[in-house]
């Protein structure tokens, strides 16, 4: 076939790209300028200082075999982190009162990013978005579409979890982000998700060592809750006051309950997966009125461009990671939940962009 005249080089200079456009694709410098600042540990000085804080003095509390130099350095790195909006920058006046130097402050993003802050720190799940783990599969994402396997596979020679089992360091560096990613989620979800008032028993399917059902049940005292997950998960799990945990496996059965979570397990799951775990929910419930909550990141018709882009991102990393694994707009899980039986899909959308699925069983 024949090339379009923009690629046979037919174009004049004035009508040719800007070459800095494609740069935009590769953006890992600010990344990397990013996680340097988190390995620094620079969010928390800056939380702990009471007035921005220039490079020499960011310096001044790191151990740098090169001080004279390294304030020069830093101002770089900070520099392509203030118009994302990471850090921020104001000039402050130098001894001869005519120069200015910049001084540095936090952001709502970098606030998320201080280790001090038990409530609010994003900082482990960051870290491991720009884990070699990751990055190293990433070079190979080519390899799904020609290759048929998960990226990060063919980067570790093994299947993801397999690799994890043998890792001790890699394993609680990637617990230990799911787990502040999902603290995050439900304690917005125990605030303002206002569908639990009726039930009597939950069911968390995949509820790990049960810290979801831990804080729904504190703000819903009146639920019985059940968590769900595989044998070797459960029997780790401690004793959470109106929490039983059962152990097995749910492509087998669930156990019965009013209502059943589902948070981030689908996703981790093809569709074939997803529809058997959704039937053995099916099964589980009531004849009537029963309920499954899908917590999932989701994008429907009325999400804006950045939301359904951030999905599409999360849904590359769980290609790379998992193959068949994936994020799911709206439309595709309706389109499972009503395969299995489900009806009256609802998506609900909260604050931090945390959504949530209902489906009714009638
Ligand atoms: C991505 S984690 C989600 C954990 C938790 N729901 C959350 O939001 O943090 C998926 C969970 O599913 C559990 N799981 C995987 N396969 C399972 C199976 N066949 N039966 C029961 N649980 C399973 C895992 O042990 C893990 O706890």
């Amino acid at each position: 076939m024949e090339l379009d005249s923009m690629t046979k080089g037919k174009l004049s200079n004035k009508e040719m790209p800007d070459i800095r456009t494609i740069y935009k694709a590769f953006d890992f410098a600010t990344s990397f300028a990013l996680k340097s600042t988190m390995t620094m540990g620079i969010p928390d000085i800056l939380a702990r200082s009471k007035e921005p804080m220039t490079a020499d003095n960011i310096v001044e509390k790191l151990p740098c075999k090169n001080p004279a130099a390294a304030a020069g350095y830093l101002d770089r790195i900070m520099d392509i982190l203030i118009v994302p909006g990471f850090y921020s920058k104001t000039p402050v006046s130098n001894a001869d009162g005519k120069s200015h130097k910049a001084a540095y402050g936090l952001t709502p993003v970098s606030r998320m990013l201080v280790k001090d802050d038990v409530q609010f720190t994003l900082l482990p799940i960051a870290l491991l978005h720009v884990h070699r783990v990751f990055t190293d599969s990433f070079q190979h994402l080519h390899k799904s579409v020609l290759e048929d396997r998960a990226p990060m596979e063919v980067a570790l020679g093994k299947p993801f979890y397999e690799y994890l089992a043998e890792n001790q360091d890699v394993r609680s560096t990637f617990q230990e982000a799911l787990s502040c990613h999902s603290n995050y989620w439900i304690k917005i979800i125990a605030q303002e998700y206002d569908g639990l008032e009726h039930t009597k028993t939950l069911v968390d399917v995949g509820g790990c060592e049960g810290e979801s059902l831990k804080e729904l049940v504190a703000v819903h005292p009146h639920i019985h809750g059940i968590n769900f997950d595989m044998p070797v998960v459960i029997q780790n799990a401690p004793q959470i006051p109106g929490v039983d945990h059962v152990g097995g496996d749910y492509f087998a059965s669930v156990p019965a309950g009013d209502t059943i979570f589902l948070k981030m397990v689908l996703h981790n799951n093809g569709d074939e997966e997803c529809l058997k775990i959704l039937k053995n929910c099916y099964q589980a419930l009531p004849e009537r009125g029963g309920k499954v909550i899908i917590v999932e990141s989701v994008y429907d018709h009325d999400s804006k461009e950045d939301e359904a882009q951030f999905v599409k991102y999360l849904d590359v990393m769980m290609l790379s990671v998992f193959l068949n694994g994936r994020e799911r707009s709206f439309d595709a899980y309706k389109a499972l939940l009503t395969s299995c039986g489900f009806g009256d899909c609802k998506l609900i959308k909260l604050s931090g962009g945390v959504t949530l699925i209902e489906a009714y069983k009638y």
